[in-house]
C-alpha cells in the first residue's frame, strides 16, 4: 500500500492507482475530459492537472501513479489558472460556438467544465479551421468541429468493443477523427455498437435518434435489460412525453459494463413494423375490429372443445419470466397439452439443463471470458449472435488471448483467431475427438484426415502455447444439437479433466429460464386442430408458417403485422418488450428487471394479462410462483 496525502487529507492506496482515482477515493473532485475509468489513461487534455510538491511542474492527475509520500493539491490558484487556460485553448482550437447542441448546459463534458471553472470568455482569438461533417453512418453523425481530440471514441472502439475502426489523420491540432483510412463511417468496418457515441464528451459524435429531442436532464431514465439475446446487458432507458429517445449502456453493470451492441442500442428504436392496434376475428373470411371480451370468449370457447393432443401451444424466448410462467401454468400444467413449445430452433438452454441434471452443473459465468488465457468458439457466430460477448473475445484476443474459432462459417471473430476452421458439413462430432486427443498428446493425424484439415490447421490446435487450463469452451446452437448431445457431453468431461471451464450461450432473451420451465424447442411442428401462438414483439418464424397455416383455427399474440398475422382466425394484439415489466435470465442464470418504459399502445395487453383472462373464462387457477419454478426462491431468499 502507498501512503499520500491530497489536499491534506493522508490517503492509502494500493500501488498503480492513479492520483486522480486516489482523489476519487477521498470524495475530491478533479475535473477531467478525456479521460474514462474504463478506457487506459491517455493523458491528452490536461485539465486533470494537479501541483505535486517537488515537481517543477503541474502535473496531469489521470495518468500519474500515486507514489509514497507524495502530497498533492488540487486547488491552488496555479492549477486552477491552468485549468482556465486549458479550456480557453480547447474554446479556441474548434468551433465550439454551440447555440443548437442539445449537449449544451451541462451533458457536454466541455461546456460542464467551462461552468465550473467560472469561464465566461477566451482571451484567445479563435483559429480554427472548418471540417466536413461526416452523415454517413446510418445511425450516428461525426462532427470533426465538435472535436477536443481526446480519443475516448478511438479507444472505446479499439480496447472496448476491439473493432479498431476510428483513428486520426494530420497532427496536433489539425488532427481529425477518422474511420479505417479515411473511409465514410457509413462506409468503413464500423459495426453500430454507438460505444463511441455513449463515450465521446462532445456533440462530436452524436446519436441519430436522440439528438434535439431533449438534454439528458429532461429525459426519464431507467434501468433496464436489453431483450435480444440472452447475455442480459443491462441498458440506461430514456425517455420522454411517452416516446423512447436513447438506449445507453448502463455503466454499472458487472458484465457488459456499459457496451451495446447494435441490437441492443439501435434497433429498438429503429422499428417500422406495422403495429397491431385492436383485438380481429376472422368473420366470413376477412379479419374485422372485435372487443377483448369477443375475442377472449372465442378463444376460450375453441380451447375448451378440444383435447390436450388437439391443440399446439408456442411462446418466443423474448417473453419475460412471468408469461412464460404463466404460460406453461396455463397449457402444460393445466391443459396438459402435448406441445406446449418454444420457438425457434436454439436447442443450448434446454441441452445445457438437461446435461446439468445428468452430470452435474458445469456452466461457466460470462466473467470468466475476461480472465480466460484461451477461448475456443464451438458452434456459434457470436458477432452476430450474442455480439457483446463477441467484443470482449475480440479485445481479449488482442492482448493475448489464444482464440480458436470453429464454425459453420467465417465470421468477424475469424481475423482474430489464432486459427478458425469452417465445418461445412457441420460435423462437430469428430472435433470433440480431436480436442480430446490433443489433450492426451495421442496422435490425432487421422482424426483430422476426416475433418479435412491440414497438417497446418492441426498445428495450430496443437501447438505447445495451449494452455488448457485457463480455456473456456465457448457452446452455441450449431454445435448444443441433440444430434451431438454426447459430443457436448464428452465436451464437458474433456474440459473437467483439464480444468477448463465450458460456457453454452443460449439464444434469445429467456431461452434460459424457458429451459427452467421444461418449454423445449419443437423442430418440425405439425399443424394441429388449434394452434396459440403466443409471438409478442417477436419476429415471424418461417419455419412455423405451414403447421401454422395447416392448423384449423388459428390465434395469435402478436404486437405486428406479419404473415403469421394475416393467416389468423383471432388476432390478440400485443404490448412490447417497453411496454411491461417483468424479469429475464441470463445465459449464465443472472436474474434482470426490465422495466416498464412507456404504457402500452391503444388496446395491447401482455400475454400474462391475456393469459389470467382466458384462465378465468375456461375456469383454471393460475399460480404467480415464478421463482420457485424456475429453481431461483432460495437463492433470492438468503
Ligand atoms: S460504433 Fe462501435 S464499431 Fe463503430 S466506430 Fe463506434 S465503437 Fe467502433
Ligand atoms: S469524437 Fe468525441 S470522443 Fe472522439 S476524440 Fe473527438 S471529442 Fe473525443
Ligand atoms: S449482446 Fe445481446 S443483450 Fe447485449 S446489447 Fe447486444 S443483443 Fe442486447
Ligand atoms: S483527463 Fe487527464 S489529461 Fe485529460
Amino acid at each position: 500500500m502507498i501512503k499520500l496525502t491530497i489536499n491534506d487529507i493522508p490517503l492509502e492506496v494500493e500501488a498503480g492507482t492513479t492520483v486522480l482515482e486516489a482523489a476519487k477515493r477521498a470524495g475530491i473532485s478533479i475535473p477531467t475530459l478525456c479521460n474514462h475509468p474504463k478506457l487506459t489513461p491517455y493523458g491528452s487534455c490536461r485539465l486533470c492537472l494537479v501541483q505535486v510538491q517537488g515537481a517543477r511542474t503541474l502535473q496531469t492527475s489521470c495518468a500519474l501513479p500515486a507514489a509514497e509520500g507524495m502530497v498533492v493539491q488540487t486547488e491552488t490558484e496555479a492549477v486552477k489558472k491552468a485549468r482556465q487556460f486549458v479550456l480557453s485553448m480547447l474554446f479556441s482550437e474548434r468551433n465550439h460556438f454551440c447555440m443548437y447542441c442539445q449537449e449544451t448546459d451541462g451533458d457536454c463534458d466541455l461546456q460542464q467544465a467551462a461552468y465550473h471553472e467560472g469561464l465566461t470568455h477566451w482571451p484567445i482569438t479563435p483559429a480554427y479551421l472548418p471540417f466536413g461533417v461526416d452523415a454517413s453512418h446510418p445511425d450516428f453523425i461525426l462532427d470533426n468541429n465538435r472535436c477536443i481530440l481526446c480519443r475516448r471514441c478511438v479507444r472505446t472502439c479499439d480496447e472496448l468493443v476491439g473493432n479498431a475502426t476510428l483513428g486520426f489523420e494530420e497532427r496536433g491540432s489539425s488532427a481529425y477523427l477518422v474511420a479505417d483510412y479515411g473511409v465514410p463511417l457509413g462506409q468503413s468496418s464500423c459495426i453500430s455498437c454507438g460505444n463511441c457515441v455513449q463515450m465521446c464528451p462532445t456533440g462530436a459524435l452524436i446519436d441519430r435518434q436522440s439528438a434535439y429531442r431533449g438534454r439528458s436532464t429532461d429525459l426519464k431514465h431507467q434501468t433496464t435489460v436489453c431483450t435480444e439475446c440472452a447475455l442480459g446487458c443491462l441498458r440506461d432507458a430514456q425517455t420522454r412525453d411517452g416516446h423512447l429517445v436513447r438506449l445507453d449502456g448502463w455503466e454499472a453493470d458487472e458484465f457488459a459494463e456499459g457496451l451495446l451492441c447494435e441490437l441492443g442500442r439501435y434497433r429498438p428504436l429503429k422499428e417500422v413494423r406495422l403495429r397491431l392496434q385492436t383485438p380481429m376475428i376472422r368473420r366470413e373470411g376477412t379479419l374485422q375490429p372485435a372487443s377483448w371480451d369477443e375475442a377472449l370468449r372465442l378463444v376460450a370457447t375453441q380451447l375448451k372443445a378440444h383435447g390436450s393432443d388437439q391443440i399446439n401451444a408456442a411462446v418466443s424466448p423474448r417473453q419475460n419470466i412471468e408469461s412464460l410462467y404463466a404460460f406453461r401454468d396455463f397449457f402444460k400444467e393445466s391443459f396438459q397439452l402435448d406441445h406446449a413449445f418454444l420457438l425457434g430452433h436454439d436447442h443450448s438452454a434446454e441441452l445445457s439443463q438437461e446435461l446439468a441434471a445428468d452430470i452435474g452443473s458445469f456452466e461457466a459465468s460470462l466473467q470468466d471470458l475476461k480472465s480466460a488465457g484461451m477461448v475456443v468458439v464451438l458452434g456459434t457466430d457470436l458477432t452476430r449472435d450474442h455480439p457483446v460477448a463477441g467484443f470482449i473475445i475480440k479485445r481479449q484476443a488482442a492482448r493475448g488471448m489464444k482464440l480458436l474459432e470453429i464454425t459453420n462459417e467465417p465470421t468477424h471473430l475469424t481475423v482474430n483467431a489464432a486459427n478458425a476452421l469452417n465445418l461445412t458439413a457441420a460435423d462437430y462430432g469428430p472435433v470433440v475427438e480431436i480436442l480430446q486427443a490433443l489433450s492426451q498428446s495421442l496422435p490425432t493425424d487421422t482424426l483430422a484426415g476426416q475433418l479435412g484439415w491440414n497438417a497446418l490447421q492441426l498445428n495450430a490446435f496443437s501447438g505447445s502455447a495451449l494452455d488448457w487450463s485457463q480455456a473456456v469452451f465457448v457452446i452455441g446452437k450449431d454445435f448444443a444439437q441433440p444430434a451431438y448431445r454426447q459430443a457436448f457431453e464428452d465436451l464437458i468431461q474433456l474440459a473437467r479433466s483439464q480444468g477448463a471451464k465450458v460456457l453454452p450461450l443460449k439464444g434469445k432473451a429467456n431461452a434460459t429460464a424457458a429451459a427452467r420451465l421444461g418449454l423445449k424447442v419443437w423442430d418440425d411442428p405439425q399443424a394441429n386442430r388449434v394452434f396459440f401462438l403466443a409471438l409478442g414483439d417477436g419476429h415471424h418464424c418461417e419455419h412455423l408458417t405451414p403447421a401454422f397455416a395447416g392448423s384449423e383455427f388459428k390465434i395469435v399474440h402478436a404486437a405486428y403485422a406479419s404473415e403469421l398475422t394475416d393467416l389468423a382466425d383471432v388476432i390478440l394484439p400485443a404490448a412490447i418488450w417497453s411496454e411491461e415489466n417483468g424479469h429475464y435470465l441470463s445465459s449464465d442464470s443472472r436474474l434482470n428487471e426490465a422495466a416498464q418504459l412507456l404504457l402500452p399502445q391503444e388496446q395491447s395487453r401482455t400475454l400474462r394479462e391475456v393469459l389470467a383472462a382466458l384462465a378465468q373464462q375456461v375456469g383454471i387457477p393460475l399460480g404467480d410462483d415464478w421463482q420457485k419454478a424456475i429453481g431461483l426462491a432460495e437463492a433470492l431468499a438468503a
